[in-house]
């Protein structure tokens, strides 16, 4: 089943209260801290449509692409569904053929609501080249591609302005402006309107009281904003953050490239990423407001980022899914991305959970098709699946790992008809084509029965700067766990821009046919 949504709604932290007693007053504000969510979702892009909040985030090779998230308070938030169904633009997205794509495919894209036609809107470009605008009629799809723009639209923000025209700006230092077609599916007009000193890119568009803005990011240290009364400019620059140290919750990188969100009281926040290696890049969320002649600044704690502030005044118009708990694959739920496209005809989804055949012959995980990530819930967290063995085929390596271009895993190894429990470590690419470099070797391993289930664990502590490592155990009774192998000592490289991730695999070395079935998935905080 789906993850419960117990607690979902209850904030994080309950202040110490003052109370106090103004008549719109009598009940204590709560607290909320910072990250809002810790999970790997960067190049932020957050809209509300009535009283439902979104957003959008950059996912790179993994299939589906750009996940969208959903909140009704701004603190909770849930994955609903993704824009891109398929990465269908070129066949290295199959991770088929000796090809690959590794962080390639979906960066900082545009995602908005139209009103006059009841369409979400989705784009982005693609390896520096063409441009791509998905639409759908409900935000849960369906999604489908509706047009090529042959322009890369470089970090891109769609802006609808207040008489429906659609404009995008996009660009690195340079910073264009394009104008959309009526059905915001070409370009009508388009024109750089900006250039920058220093490097700024990450474009967010919004509209506010007649004046334009381009809300954009200096990598990855600081934030600033453009503002004209046209679209067309001419802009002017002023600084929102500038090397702002982050919340001491995480102790991460500046919170830069997010977006500016008001709610429907008319307040003002500001959500930006926070680069926290190895778990990837993570929201943290703050107020904000705005002087007299209209730019924003953000509510800073002692000079940094709060680790907490007073709850939105929201009141939420529903709940949703919490993070943590079991999922069964009664389907493949929007939490989960395949490495690269996979193939179809190698997995199912039902009552039994999650069938997994082999879809590759190959000794390189990094190689091997169908192989199902989830993000790692951070700072510190274990996932449990349960794996039944019984029709794995000689040659076959399945299980759970801990995935990055630096992977290790437990799982399971037949060979010669012998069936073992193993670790496995060395799992390496190199950061220039992604090309692998080991493919590593298992390290420990223990005999298990020929048939029959195991539960398989992996715990992961991505907080920054705490020299995070993975490690890894396995039951046969659900019970009574048994480490195996060492700890992988997780990099915390930000060139491959994916966190680590919690990856369910199964790939042969000898011939295709063989089998896993996952029943489930656990996951809890440590
Ligand atoms: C927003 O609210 C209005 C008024 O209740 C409703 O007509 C409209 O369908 C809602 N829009 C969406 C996208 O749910
Ligand atoms: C909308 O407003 C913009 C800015 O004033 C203008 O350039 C554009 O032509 C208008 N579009 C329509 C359809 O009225
Ligand atoms: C991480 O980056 C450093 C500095 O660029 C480089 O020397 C090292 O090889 C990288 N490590 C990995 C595992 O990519």
């Amino acid at each position: 089943m789906r993850f419960a949504s117990l607690l979902s709604l209850l904030p994080l932290v309950l202040v110490g209260t003052s109370l106090t007693t103004g008549p719109n007053e009598l009940l204590p504000r709560a607290t909320f801290a910072n990250p809002v969510l810790w999970e790997d979702t960067p190049d932020i892009g957050i809209i509300r449509v009535n009283n439902t909040y979104y957003y959008t985030a950059s996912s790179f090779h993994l299939s589906p692409g750009a996940p969208i998230l959903r909140s009704y308070d701004l603190i909770n938030w849930e994955f609903l569904g993704h824009s891109v169904p398929v990465l269908d633009w070129s066949s290295k997205y199959n991770l088929a053929n000796g090809e690959r794509a590794y962080v390639k495919g979906i960066w900082a894209s545009f995602f908005d609501y139209r009103k006059s036609n009841g369409l979400f809107y989705w784009g982005g470009c693609i390896e520096f080249s063409q441009s791509y605008i998905y639409t759908a009629p409900a935000v849960t799809g369906p999604w489908t591609k509706r047009s090529t723009i042959n322009t890369c639209w470089y970090d891109a923000g769609l802006l609808i302005d207040d008489n429906d025209t659609m404009y995008v700006a996009y660009g690195n230092t340079q910073i264009s402006v394009a104008q959309l077609s009526a059905d915001g599916l070409s370009v009508v007009k388009s024109q750089q309107v900006y250039s920058s000193s220093f490097t700024i890119e990450g474009s967010r568009f919004y509209k506010r009281n007649g004046q334009y803005y381009i809300f954009v990011t200096r990598p990855a240290d600081g934030q600033f904003i453009l503002k004209s009364s046209s679209p067309w400019g001419p802009y002017t620059i002023n600084t929102v953050i500038d090397k702002t140290p982050s919340p001491t919750t995480v102790n991460g990188g500046v919170p830069h490239q997010g977006g500016l969100i008001e709610t429907a009281a008319g307040d003002w926040y500001y959500m930006a990423f926070i680069d926290a290696y190895p778990g990837g890049r993570i929201p943290a969320l703050a107020p904000v407001t705005w002087s007299a002649d209209g730019w924003p600044s953000v509510q800073l704690v002692s000079g940094r980022w709060g680790s907490s502030y007073t709850t939105p005044n929201i009141s939420p118009a529903g709940s949703v899914k919490s993070p943590v708990g079991t999922d069964t694959f009664s389907t493949i739920s929007p939490e989960w991305e395949w490495n690269h496209n996979p193939d179809t005809t190698k997995f199912s989804t039902g009552s039994a959970g999650l069938r997994l055949s082999t879809a590759t012959v190959t000794s390189d995980l990094y190689a091997a098709r169908n192989t199902l990530t989830h993000r790692i819930l951070g700072p510190t967290s274990i996932a449990t699946i349960v794996l039944d063995y019984t029709s794995l085929a000689n040659g076959d390596r399945a299980g759970l790992a801990l995935f990055r271009d630096s992977s290790a895993w437990i799982g399971v190894a037949k060979d010669n008809g012998a069936i073992r429990v193993a670790y496995a470590s060395g799992i390496t690419m190199v950061d220039s084509q992604w090309t692998t470099s080991s493919t590593g070797s298992i390290q420990a391993s223990a005999s298990i029965p020929t048939t029959g289930r195991i539960w398989l664990r992996a715990t992961a502590n991505v907080m920054p700067g705490a020299n995070g490592k993975g490690s890894f155990a396995y039951s046969l009774d659900g019970q009574n766990f048994t480490p195996l192998g060492g700890q992988l000592s997780f990099i915390t490289n930000w060139t491959y821009f994916l966190g680590y991730r919690f990856a369910i695999f199964n790939y042969a070395t000898i011939a295709l046919g063989g089998s896993v079935t996952v029943s489930s998935f656990t996951l809890a905080k440590a």
